[in-house]
C-alpha cells in the first residue's frame, strides 16, 4: 500500500465522526457546543493566577482547536491541521506497522489536545484508549466528543500531567503508548518515559514523534520557553509556540529510550516532516538507575 492510499483509508475510517453517527444529541446544538469553545480564555480555571500569567503558553490559557475535523455540516480547522491521520501514515510506514495492529489494543494517548488521534485510535478498532491531557479545557472537550459519538465504553480521560499517571491504575496496563508531539515539550524526558515504560505491558510498544535536530550525535538543543517560532511581535503572535525544552537528535532520544528499559528500538529522522520518529518494545519490567532521577522513588 503507497503513502496515500494509507492516508486515504485513514481519512476514511477517521469521517466516521461525522454529525450523522451522533449519539443523542442535536447536530446543532452539537456544533454551537463545539464552535462556542473556540477562544475561550480561562486562566483562573486551568489553575493560573493573574501575576503568573506572562510565563504561560497561550495554547492553556486560551482554546485552541487542535486537528482538522470535517463533522459534515461544518467543519473545524485545527492549529495542526491533519497531523493526526499523517502522522499515523509515518509511522505504519516507517517502521512498517499494520494498521490492523491498532485493532482490540489497550492504549494511551498522551497529549490528546482536542481529541483527533484519541478518536481515530477508536475508529482503528481499539479496545480502549486512555486519553491523557493536562489542560482541563481540552480533555473536557474531548470527553465530549467522546459521550456524543457514544464511545464511552472505549474511552476515558485522564485529566492530568503525564507526570501522573504513575498509581496502579496505569501500571503495566497498555499494549501501546502512543506519544507523538510531546516529548520535547517536557522538562523531564526521561522521567516522563519511563512512566510510559512503566505503564506497558510486557510485550507492549511505544511510538514517539518529535520535534528534533538532524544530527547523527546523541546531541539535544535546549529552547526553553523564551525561544518562540513566530517573531512574537504581538501578544496573539507569541502564542507560547516556544514552550519547548529538549529536541532530541534520533540517537539522543533512542538512548533515552534504552536508558528507561525499551528494547528493539528505532530512531529515525523523517525528512517528509523533519521530525525524530521511533519505535521501541517493552520485554521486561527492568529496573533503572536512580542516581540523579528527579523521583528517585519512581519504580
Ligand atoms: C503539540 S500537541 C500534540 C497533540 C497530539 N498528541 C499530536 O501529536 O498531534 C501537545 C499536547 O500535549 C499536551 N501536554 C504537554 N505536556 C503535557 C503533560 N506534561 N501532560 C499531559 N499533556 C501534556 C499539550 O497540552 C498539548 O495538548
Amino acid at each position: 500500500m503507497t503513502n496515500e492510499d494509507l492516508l486515504s483509508r485513514l481519512r476514511k475510517v477517521y469521517s466516521h465522526f461525522s454529525i450523522e453517527n451522533l449519539k443523542n444529541i442535536c447536530p446543532a446544538d452539537f456544533q454551537n457546543n463545539l464552535e462556542q469553545r473556540i477562544g475561550t480564555i480561562d486562566a483562573e480555571s486551568e489553575g493560573y493566577s493573574q501575576d503568573e500569567l506572562e510565563q504561560q503558553r497561550d495554547l492553556s490559557i486560551k482554546f485552541h482547536w487542535g486537528h482538522d475535523h470535517d463533522f459534515g455540516s461544518f467543519s473545524l480547522k485545527g492549529r495542526m491541521g491533519n497531523r493526526h491521520l499523517r502522522l499515523m501514515e509515518r509511522f505504519c510506514s516507517l517502521f512498517s506497522i499494520p494498521l490492523e495492529s491498532f485493532q482490540s489494543q489497550r492504549i494511551l494517548d498522551v497529549g490528546c489536545w482536542t481529541g483527533g488521534t484519541t478518536l481515530l485510535l477508536c475508529a482503528l478498532g481499539a479496545q480502549r484508549v486512555v486519553a491523557n491531557e493536562e489542560v482541563v479545557k481540552y480533555a473536557n472537550t474531548v470527553k465530549y466528543l467522546t459521550e456524543a459519538f457514544g464511545l464511552e465504553n472505549t474511552v476515558s480521560i485522564e485529566t492530568s500531567s503525564l507526570y501522573q499517571l504513575q498509581d496502579s491504575t496505569h501500571h503495566q496496563q497498555y499494549d501501546r503508548v502512543y506519544f507523538p508531539g510531546v516529548v520535547y515539550h517536557l522538562s523531564d524526558p526521561v522521567l516522563a518515559l519511563r512512566i510510559m515504560f512503566n505503564s506497558l505491558r510486557l510485550g507492549g510498544d511505544i511510538l514517539i514523534e518529535s520535534a528534533g535536530i538532524n544530527s547523527e550525535e546523541p546531541f539535544c538543543r535546549f529552547d526553553g520557553n523564551f525561544i518562540y517560532h513566530n517573531d512574537g511581535s504581538t501578544r496573539e503572535e507569541l502564542n507560547r509556540g516556544g514552550w519547548n525544552y529538549f529536541l532530541p537528535s534520533p540517537l539522543a532520544l533512542k538512548r533515552m529510550m534504552q536508558e528507561v528499559g525499551f528494547v528493539e528500538v528505532s530512531s529515525v529522522w523523517d525528512s517528509n516532516t523533519n521530525r525524530v520518529f521511533a519505535y521501541g518494545k517493552k520485554s521486561q519490567q527492568i529496573g533503572i538507575c536512580k542516581a540523579g532521577l528527579s523521583r528517585p522513588s519512581i519504580l
